[in-house]
């Protein structure tokens, strides 16, 4: 009989599915917003696969739900913090991700997010709006924002997307880049990047890219005592996973200027309250998890999910497999 897959959401894209359902009884979670876990718990027993979005925490109780039938997990996303990895690996379960597929688009959208921070584009949209503009009409020191030429730009994780991220603003005149992380990467280092402990990326940087993965090195270092390394002008953008920033910090440092501005597309929690702190901060610009929302790119994550899925049940290898 065929391999039973969970989806765990509709809106997947079509080929993805096709892919899935020419090899497998699919059962699709048929809403447009994450599975209750009270059904993930249900729907998984018995199943031989699942098909899951960085929404879905898989731990030791769904696992447990799951039994013995679960032999393959495909998460369409790079990042891996919702899979308590530890756990599936003791069982044998095979997991698949989406590395590469989404590097330009998250890539782009970094220095979009380092921009439109830099550049108050969305303070401006609002003056626009509520009428500031035709108060001043145009006037000289009006929404001065700060730009990349001759800076310094410091980048935490230059892995693929880091790496993506420098490319681009190679373009920008900017004077030096700067990184930390768990590897060096002598290949960015021939094209000018400069690695450096972590201390002296928070010190010297007026640009910061957080493009790191979330895991025990990462979680909350950007803290209180490193805020106080940063300088007074900086501008920090995230497009990794809110934890890697302690948020409480950064809401202090943003209200008393102790860093200059924050660009967001990962924070916590997520989905984040419209009526949140940080909403209320005019130096933060906040994005709605969109690093890799990009029409090519989602395709190419759910073809790339379904592929692993399908190798995984199949007994081949599969194209990303994680562990
Ligand atoms: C998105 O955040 C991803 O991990 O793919
Ligand atoms: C992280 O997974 C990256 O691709 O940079």
């Amino acid at each position: 009989s065929r391999p039973k897959v969970l989806i765990t959401r509709a809106d997947i894209p079509q080929k993805a599915l096709d892919m899935l359902n020419e090899k497998c009884e699919v059962d699709m979670w048929p809403e447009s917003f994450p599975i209750p876990r009270e059904q993930m718990l249900k729907k998984i027993q018995g199943k031989d696969a699942i098909f899951c979005l960085l929404t879905e925490k898989i731990d030791t109780e769904v696992l447990n739900a799951a039994g013995s039938s679960l032999k393959v997990i495909g998460t369409m996303s790079v990042g891996y913090d919702h899979l308590s990895l530890e756990e599936i690996k003791k069982r044998g379960i095979k997991v698949g991700y989406t590395p590469g597929v989404l590097t330009d688009a998250t890539a782009e959208l970094t220095v979009a997010l380092l921009l439109a921070t830099s550049r108050r584009l969305f303070e401006a949209h609002g003056e626009l709006l509520n009428g500031g503009w035709g108060k001043c009409a145009w006037s000289p020191l009006w929404m001065t924002g700060w730009g990349l030429a001759g800076s310094t730009v410091g980048i935490l994780g230059l892995g693929r997307i880091g790496q993506g991220v420098m490319q681009r603003l190679q373009g920008f005149g900017i004077k030096r880049f700067l990184y930390s992380g768990r590897s060096r990467r002598p290949e960015e280092e021939e094209k000018g990047a400069e690695f450096v402990p972590f201390d002296t990326l928070l010190k010297e940087s007026d640009f910061i890219a957080v493009t790191c993965a979330l895991n025990d090195q990462t979680r909350d270092i950007f803290n209180e005592e490193a805020f106080s390394k940063m300088k007074k002008s900086a501008i920090i953008v995230n497009t990794s996973r809110g934890g890697v920033i302690k948020q409480d910090a950064l809401i202090t440092a943003l209200k008393t200027g102790q860093i200059r501005a924050a660009g967001l597309d990962v924070m916590t929690p997520e989905p984040l309250p419209p009526d949140h702190e940080l909403t209320k901060l005019p130096n933060c610009t906040l994005i709605p998890h969109i690093g890799s929302a990009e029409t090519t790119t989602r395709e190419g994550m759910a073809t790339l999910t379904a592929s692993n899925i399908i190798a995984g049940l199949e007994d081949q290898p599969m194209p990303a497999r994680l562990c």
